[in-house]
């Protein structure tokens, strides 16, 4: 397997990179600015804007990749909703490019969706489910997935994913996790919706279970998140507990109260047994996650 990873400084592509190098996988990572990943030497580094056709196109034939993970998204889903324009060139043409290589190449293309595909009135949604994205994030990262699945190229999977957390080194952007734990240790108290439900999911049981199906040649579409929906408020009390803060730190919201300004589905849980059944995909819950991150801090 020769492995190209796009979005390599984001927290997904850190973790597959650490994947790579740990299970000694022959591996390019790419993203958008110079490398902020010092656990990837620069050698196995390259910059990559996933919308410059011409780079994509000179990047990986010059690499020859027999699989891509196409991690690489704007991912702030306010700023999608303020920024249309920028959220579908990335969004949606950069996986565009990604698809062309992929299917001239034959090389296998995995793209990583969201939960937010769905409009969150249903819950415990499976990969059969309709798609009825709200916000502009969910529509684009929708068109990326329906330009794939119907392209005619049947070497492909698609991942969707739930509320990514974890730790990683020079993130663009924080977490809910790392968050909460930052401000609770300050003495902050904090405003967590209670109608917003979600199943988060730590990031390195992401990479592995992405990993799983490249390596056992699995193509299509699989739901991968944590192992338990519940209210955000809910999560971020269980984070408070394990590192023993008093709860009254954390204060019961609704999303109205909030104003951000692109909607959310209420619930967007995501029905895991197809994953769990063809790639024996386990996922830690919070408090598992907590301890095996607690080295970092
Ligand atoms: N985070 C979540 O809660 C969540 C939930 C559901 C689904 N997902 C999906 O999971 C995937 C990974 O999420 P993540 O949290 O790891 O993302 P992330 O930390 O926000 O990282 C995304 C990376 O994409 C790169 N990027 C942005 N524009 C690019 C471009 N034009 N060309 C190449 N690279 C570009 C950025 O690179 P630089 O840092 O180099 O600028 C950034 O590091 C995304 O596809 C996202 O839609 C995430």
């Amino acid at each position: 397997m020769r492995l190209l990873i796009t979005g390599s400084n984001g927290l997904l592509g850190q973790k597959l990179v650490d994947y790579c190098k740990f299970e000694k996988i022959d591996f390019l990572a790419t993203s958008l600015g110079s490398n902020r990943n010092s656990k990837c030497s620069n050698r196995q580094y390259q910059s990559l804007d996933i919308t410059n056709v011409n780079e994509v196109n000179q990047v990986l034939t010059n690499f020859r990749p027999t699989h891509i993970i196409n991690t690489a998204a704007l991912t702030n889903v306010d700023q999608c909703e303020d920024n249309n324009g920028k959220c579908h060139k990335i969004n949606v043409l950069g996986v565009v490019n990604l698809l062309e290589y992929a299917k001239t190449n034959k090389c296998h293309l995995q793209q990583i969706s969201t939960d937010f595909i769905f409009d969150g009135e249903k819950g415990d949604y499976t990969e059969n489910d309709e798609p009825n994205p709200i916000s502009e994030y969910g529509k684009s990262k929708l068109i990326a997935e329906e330009k794939i699945r119907t392209s005619g190229y049947k070497n492909y999977s698609i991942v969707r994913t739930s509320v990514v957390y974890g730790s990683g080194e020079n993130l663009s952007k924080s977490n809910i996790v790392l968050w909460a734990i930052e401000e609770l240790k300050r003495g902050n108290t904090l405003n967590i919706v209670n109608d917003q439900y979600r199943a988060p999911t730590f990031a390195q049981d992401l990479a592995v279970g992405c990993m799983k199906i490249l390596l056992l040649n699995e193509t299509g579409l699989f739901n991968m998140s944590g192992p338990k929906t519940h209210s955000m408020f809910e999560f971020v009390v269980e984070i408070a507990e394990y590192l023993e803060i008093s709860n009254t730190q954390v204060n019961s919201i609704t999303t109205d109260m909030l104003n951000q300004k692109a909607p959310r589905p209420k619930n967007s849980g995501l029905n895991l047994t197809k994953s769990k059944q063809v790639l024996n995909y386990s996922s830690s819950d919070i408090k598992s996650a907590l301890f095996l991150m607690e080295v970092d801090f």
